[in-house]
């Protein structure tokens, strides 16, 4: 879909000429008292949905603090929806001021935030979407004051959208008409360096592999996980396309790789098992260790443990070092494979998590990875699509030029990058339009601002990565939570100047004329 809202933009700004604009000069000082005020209560949710993690769909803790704590503790402020457009941990915060001098016929201007709170399996926050909660949560609140203080007729909208990690809730919710009405959609995601910068398109190719015995089934699935590993070493289409794989077991996630992986090996002796993964274990697969033990099935119970971490990364895990190990053996004769304590097991599959700096290219990825997998597969299925989310002019410039501000901490440490470090399914109330030669953005559904703020403390020597397990740490620290609060300041100051200008609003906007 693809519309067209200037004209309502425009018809605003002309109507509401007899509402004059606020005089907004000590707006960064205002806000910083409204924060002192709302941020406590806020962060104290936002710890709690930390010390209690849940995955994707099951936020049911995280959904009830949030529509409590409005109902009870702030009654009144806000029209609370909880359960909203049919999803269960999903909830709405609506609010709207206006003025006697205003045309009741006039559009008011519209900003949302959103706020995610959905937890890793097995790894906590590891991808600190406490702070995203608490992002959404501050900067609507902060601007809700601003605009009732300053007499800036405006509605506000604070969407909690539900599992952003394994199937795109913000595409349900958008089908739902949840995104409709809104101007300009923010939020903020912490990371290990501030930026703001595209996110990569994502599918997921899940391989299953059926048919014969166990034996057959694990080797089937290996010579896949070693046929897309060659495949993507000598190229995949696409810019900065990757295929990193996932084994569908133990604590599995489509998009985290797992930190221990075991694969048994049958007709070989330990010896020649030690001597083999030994052989491939160099620096190049940092933090990776492995045990070789012979175990109870009769062969070689092959584990290795490694960092985990984000699937956008190509780092080379235990996963990686079981495919090379198991393609170094598999070739000798009589050597059979199996899955430790798990030997009658006929159904193994594979997730192959697909990404590409385009959404014009995926489709000839995942074409790729497909045929390569080829029959060694029963069948192939893919999950939703993630869009890669594109940099919208305007917004970027302000805000870095507003975080540059002694207010704003001073912070000249952030840029506009190019790089596309993960994915989010913010991309799909964007729904950018990209034009096919140039690959420059050209025009898009929505205007959505999603920077990427570091949260690790100045002059940390390695900073984790996202879904990295020391990633719950970091998003557990005080440093974290005081760069949420500047941010979620700055994203306010920006949505409460939008609100009240209406030509910084069409500049901001103007993207969606085209
Ligand atoms: C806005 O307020 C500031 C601070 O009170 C004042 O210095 C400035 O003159 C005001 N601007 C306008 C246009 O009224
Ligand atoms: C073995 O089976 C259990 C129970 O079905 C499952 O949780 C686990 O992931 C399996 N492990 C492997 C290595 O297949
Ligand atoms: C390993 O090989 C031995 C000897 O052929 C066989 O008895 C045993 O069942 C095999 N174990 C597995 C897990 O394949
Ligand atoms: C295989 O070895 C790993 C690492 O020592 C261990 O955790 C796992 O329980 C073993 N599996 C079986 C089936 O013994
Ligand atoms: C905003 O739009 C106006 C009118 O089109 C233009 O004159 C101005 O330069 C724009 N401002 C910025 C900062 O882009």
């Amino acid at each position: 879909m693809h519309f067209n809202r200037r004209s309502s933009i425009l018809l605003a700004s002309g109507l509401a000429s007899h509402v004059l604009a606020a005089n907004v000069s000590t707006l960064a000082t205002r806000l910083k008292a409204i924060s002192a005020d709302v941020f406590p209560d806020l962060k104290d949710i936002a710890v709690d949905i930390w010390n209690n993690p849940e995955i994707g769909l099951d936020e049911h803790h995280a959904h009830d603090l949030v529509v409590d704590y409005f109902t009870t503790q702030r009654p009144g402020e806000w029209i609370v929806t909880p359960h909203a457009f049919g999803m269960p941990t999903a909830w709405r915060l609506e609010f709207e001021f206006t003025v006697p001098a205003r045309s009741p016929n006039t559009p008011l201007p519209v900003i949302g935030f959103m706020s995610e709170y959905d937890a890793l399996v097995g790894i906590g926050h590891a991808c600190g979407h406490n702070h995203i909660a608490l992002n959404g949560l501050a900067a609507a609140s902060m601007a809700r004051q601003a605009v009732i203080d300053l007499g800036i007729p405006a509605r506000i909208v604070l969407m909690g959208t539900p599992d952003e990690e394994s199937e795109a809730g913000k595409h349900t919710l958008l089908e739902a008409g949840a995104f409709d009405g809104v101007d300009v959609w923010f939020m903020a995601h912490p990371t290990s360096t501030s930026a703001v910068q595209p996110m990569n398109a994502r599918i997921n190719a899940i391989a299953n592999f059926r048919g014969g015995s166990h034996n057959d089934v694990v080797r089937s699935a290996y010579e896949a996980l070693v046929a897309v590993s060659d495949r993507a070493a000598a190229g995949l289409p696409g810019t900065s396309s990757t295929a990193v794989a996932v084994e569908d077991v133990g604590m599995f996630e489509c998009n985290i790789v797992q930190s221990q992986i075991s694969l048994g090996i049958n007709g070989s002796s330990l010896e020649t098992v030690q001597q083999t993964v030994s052989s491939i274990l160099d620096s190049t697969f940092p933090g990776v260790t492995f045990t070789a033990t012979l175990d109870s099935d009769g062969g070689v119970n092959l584990t290795s443990f490694g960092p985990g971490g984000h699937a956008s990364d190509s780092t080379k895990g235990p996963l990686v070092l079981t495919v090379k190990t198991f393609q170094a053996l598999s070739s000798q004769q009589g050597v059979t494979f199996y899955l430790p304590g798990n030997t009658t097991a006929t159904a193994l599959d594979i997730t192959f998590d697909i990404r590409s700096r385009f959404t014009l290219d995926l489709d000839s990825v995942l074409d790729v990875v497909t045929a390569t997998v080829g029959n060694l597969a029963a069948s192939i299925s893919t999950d939703t699509v993630y869009p890669a989310l594109e940099v919208t002019p305007f917004i970027p410039d302000v805000f870095i030029n507003l975080l540059k501000t002694p207010d704003y901490g001073s912070q000249t440490n952030w840029g506009i990058s190019t790089f596309a470090p993960a994915s989010t399914d913010a991309s799909w109330l964007q729904g950018a339009v990209v034009d096919p030669t140039t690959k420059a953005l050209i025009g898009a559904d929505r205007v959505v601002f999603h920077p990427n703020f570091g949260i690790c403390p100045p002059g940390t020597a390695h900073c984790a990565f996202n879904h990295e397990p020391p990633f719950r740490d970091l998003a557990g620290t005080d440093f974290s939570y005081t760069q949420t609060e500047i941010v979620a300041r700055a994203l306010a100051q920006i949505a409460v100047e939008l609100l009240n200008d209406p030509v910084m609003m069409a500049n901001a906007t103007a993207i969606l004329g085209n």
